[in-house]
């Protein structure tokens, strides 16, 4: 009688095979009179890597804790892999591994013991559990230190720990919560060496950050949350068309001369190539936002051509990315090829 029962239950409530693996159908959590996940529509598909990109407090983790079914939503509803995420929560749970923003690792328990008793939990041989918590290990770059309690270790290697931990039993699907926050360069290229493999073996990974090149390095698709809403959502090639015209590229002008003299030229440069120009006074540097008529790689070079033929030396030439608030802004500001997504993208619901 169970068995049928929970059958057609599944029948009932889930989606169909194509459906996407993640989706989120109007997801939205109240706390009190705070509205802090607004309606969210987004869907995420099969083998796909989405990163929902927001400053803090945009209800990132609130999202991740309604779609991992640790929090109830207040409307809406949500799908893992066509299991209804509220009312088939075991057989949506089955199917994705989740690593929270806090580590939530054993810390008394050894690294070894803690992809031990998850592997017991699931019911893994002890001759599979074995090969597999190895191959684990030695990924993380933790093998020599297998037998350290979890709580004796960095930082950086918790959160390797904490990915081990939730990949173990092969997930169809992962949710990660800032898996790189306050981890040193080479541990974060480290996790996003990971998150491409896991990606190539056809994992469907949602994660959540607030670096623009975290999301922009590794999602095929990004959703920008601000105040609970999406406010854009795109591949990476759309949105890198959008962030293209709000890079700029600055130059620090060599010691010696002032940025003052030359003001004159700059706007000239910058009428001519239709851009905004910026000083910092402090730094003795020229900023020129990049042209929506040329690449990068044009604008690098007729900077540099320009600079020599007006003889100004300089001492350092980068490019400079946009913060999030930039990009929002970018986003939100009438740009007609630009505005398209605000309004469609809080108001759909396929
Ligand atoms: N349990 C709670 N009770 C009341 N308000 C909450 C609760 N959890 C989250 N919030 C509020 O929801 C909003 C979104 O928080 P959330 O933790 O989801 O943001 P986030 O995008 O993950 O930010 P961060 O980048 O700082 O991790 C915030 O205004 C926060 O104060
Ligand atoms: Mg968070």
């Amino acid at each position: 009688m169970q068995i049928e029962s929970s059958q057609s239950e599944v029948t009932a409530n889930s989606r169909q095979p194509l459906s996407p693996t993640i989706e989120a159908v109007n997801l939205t959590k109240v706390f009190g009179k705070r509205v802090c996940v607004d309606h969210l529509n987004f869907k995420v598909h099969a083998g796909e890597l989405y990163a929902l990109l927001g400053d803090n407090g945009a209800g990132k983790t609130t999202t991740l804790n309604m779609l991992t079914t640790l929090l109830a939503p207040t409307e809406g509803e949500f799908f893992i892999c066509g299991h209804h995420g509220w009312n088939q929560q075991e057989l949506a749970k089955s199917a994705f591994g989740v690593v929270s923003q806090d580590v939530s690792i054993y810390q008394e328990l050894t690294a070894w013991e803690n992809l031990a008793f998850i592997a017991e939990l699931y019911g893994m041989s002890k001759q599979k559990a074995t090969a597999r918590i190895k191959e684990l290990l030695d990924e993380a770059g933790l093998s020599e230190r297998a037998n350290d309690q979890a709580g004796e270790y960095s930082t950086g290697m918790q959160r390797k720990l904490s990915i081990a931990c939730a990949i173990l039993p092969e997930p169809q699907v992962l949710f990660m919560d800032e898996p790189t926050v306050g981890l040193d360069p080479a541990s974060r290229r480290q996790i996003w060496t990971s998150l491409r493999e896991l990606r190539a073996n056809g994992v469907t990974v949602l994660l959540t950050t607030h670096y623009l090149e975290e999301a922009e390095l590794l999602a095929d698709r990004i959703g920008i949350i601000r105040k609970g809403r999406l406010v854009l959502e795109g591949t990476i090639d759309e949105l890198r068309d959008k962030i293209q015209s709000i890079r700029s590229i600055s130059v620090r002008i060599a010691k010696g001369v002032s940025i003052d003299g030359l003001k004159e030229k700059f706007e000239v440069l910058a009428a001519e190539q239709n851009t905004r120009v910026k000083y910092d006074q402090l730094r003795n540097t020229v900023s020129l936002a990049q042209p929506k008529h040329l690449s990068l790689g044009q604008f690098a070079a007729l900077v540099v051509r320009w600079f020599e033929s007006q003889k100004i030396e300089f001492s350092k030439f980068v490019t400079s990315e946009p913060n999030l608030e930039e990009v929002f802004l970018e986003v939100t500001s009438g740009n007609a090829e630009i505005e398209l997504d605000v309004d469609d993208l809080n108001g759909q619901a396929e």
